[in-house]
This record gives C-alpha cells, structure tokens and sequence, in this order.
C-alpha cells in the first residue's frame, strides 16, 4: 500500500493504476461503514485509492472541525489489512494552497435538510469531492446512503460536470441494535448512546408504516417526532419525508423518497435515513 501526499505523486499513481481505479473518500477515523466501502471497491474495481482529508471547507464556524477524531496510524493498518492500494492523506496547505479561491456551489437540493442547517457545508464537500475526482479521476466512486442527501449533491455534481465517475451508493451499516455507524458516534457516553438508538427505531417505525401502506407524509414525519420528543436525552433538529430528486417534503409519498432525520444528543449531531423505495422484482 502506498501513502501518497501530494498531488503531484497522486496524478503520477494514477497514471500508472490498472483500471478501473476506484475511490473512496473519507475523513478518516475510519469504522466498519467506511470498511464497506472499500470492500464493494475492491469488489468491482482493479484498483483502490482511499483518500483520508479532514476537509476544513465543509465545517461550520462553530462546528467541530478542530476536535473531529483521527488517527492515521490505526486507519493505515485498517487500510492495510483491507489490501488498498493507495491512502491519499494531503495536508490542507497541498488541497487549499494560499490563494485558493475557486468553490464549487450545487443549487436546489443544498438549500434543504443538513443545507439549510449548516449553510457552507455541501459548498465544501461539493469543492473537495470535485477536486478529488479531477485529482484521482476514478472510474466509480463510493460513498455511503448514511449521508443520503451528500450522496444525491456528489450524483448532481458528477453528472453536472462531467465528471465520468460512476457513483456507487453503498447501504449503511449499522451496529446490530441499530444504531448507524459514524465517527460522531465516538462522542456519545453510554446513556447518549443508549438514548441515540431513538434515530434508527424511529426510521424502522417509519419504514414499517409505508410498507403497511401509509403514503401520508405528514403521519411519517408526526411518528419520527413523537418518538424522538420522548427520548428525554434527544433535542430534534428536522425530521423529513422528502422525494429523492429535489428533496422536497412531500405530503403523499407516491414516488422515490427519501426518510431522514437529524438529532442533537450531548454534544454530537447525529442524522440516518432509510429510502422509502419501491423495490422492483
Ligand atoms: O462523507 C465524508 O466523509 C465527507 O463528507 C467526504 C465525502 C469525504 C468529503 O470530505
């Protein structure tokens, strides 16, 4: 496995890589839902690059991008022992070097849900990601249906730009009570976790509903609430049904949609969704 810092060593790997080459970007403190991601990678390409960038464009003023977890030397061996090819770990200075003014902005669905609660955060993950495809430029690309609305935002920005990846959404995994893997997770104390369970039995509860026939959007929503406006620990943020291509609420689910929510418990932010989707035979 080859750990490369610069672009310039990037492009160079790249240009000598089996094709197709896949990637999986990630901010590293790396869990078994990112492991997925490289294991579907490896599955489907020849070879794999994972880049580990804690990209500071995507946080917020008062968001946690100084005490966000890491540690490069467990995600090394991790990657290691998944038989990755290359780790792309740059230093902000090679990503955004002084002067760096271009940004990458996608409208419509960046306006709603985590866009409209964290107003430069799809700007920064929409920037980063293009430049990793230009810098990579992977054959397919990875990335988890946990972040269901970056998912649609990275599909919107490829197809937009022409940015000839295939993006592959890979289903999240979940701890085997429920609870969505995530990095936030690691902020959680014993009875913060306990009370965070509240998101996934919330969306099962959901999906259960619509797969007995419920197509009211508003009775969705009204069951996540209630649920999590019982769990003393949970501060809701939003709770959605909203159609997957413009994200907007809807009032009778009768297309692909998409049920998600966001949490405040202790000091971690936590969001999941599951896709209200009919499955075709
Ligand atoms: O999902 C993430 O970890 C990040 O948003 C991503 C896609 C790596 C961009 O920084």
């Amino acid at each position: 496995m080859k750990l490369l810092t610069t672009v310039r060593q990037m492009v160079q790997a790249r240009e000598a890589s089996p094709r197709p080459l896949g990637l999986v970007p990630t901010m590293g403190y790396l869990h078994a839902g990112h492991l997925a991601l490289v294991k579907r990678a490896k599955e489907e390409t020849a070879a794999v690059v994972v880049s580990i960038f804690v990209n500071p464009t995507q946080f917020g003023p008062t968001e946690d991008m100084a005490t966000y977890p890491r540690d490069m030397e467990r995600d090394l061996a991790l990657l290691e022992q998944e038989r990755v090819d290359i780790v792309f770990a740059p230093p902000v200075e090679e990503m955004y070097p002084a002067g760096y003014s271009t940004y990458v902005e996608v409208e419509g669905i960046t306006s709603r849900l985590e866009g409209e609660r964290r107003p430069e955060h799809f700007r920064g993950v929409a920037t980063v990601v293009a430049k990793l495809f230009t810098i990579v430029r992977p054959d397919c690309s990875y990335f988890g249906q946990k972040d269901g609305q970056q998912l649609l935002v990275v599909r919107r920005l490829a197809q937009d730009l022409n940015l000839c990846t295939e993006v592959v959404a890979v289903p999240t995994v979940r701890e085997p009570d429920g609870l969505a893997l995530s990095s936030r997770n690691a902020y959680l104390s014993k009875q913060e976790r306990e009370a965070a369970l509240v998101l996934s039995r919330a969306l099962r509860r959901v999906e259960e509903l619509w797969r007995g026939g419920e197509r009211d959007g508003e009775a969705l929503r009204q069951e996540m609430r209630g649920m999590v406006q019982a769990e003393p620990l949970a501060e809701l943020d939003y709770v959605s049904v909203a159609d997957t291509a413009a994200l907007e609420e809807l009032g009778t689910v009768d297309r692909p949609a998409m049920a998600s929510l966001a949490v405040r418990i202790g000091r971690a932010r936590l969001i999941d969704n599951v896709p209200l989707v009919e499955e075709t035979p």
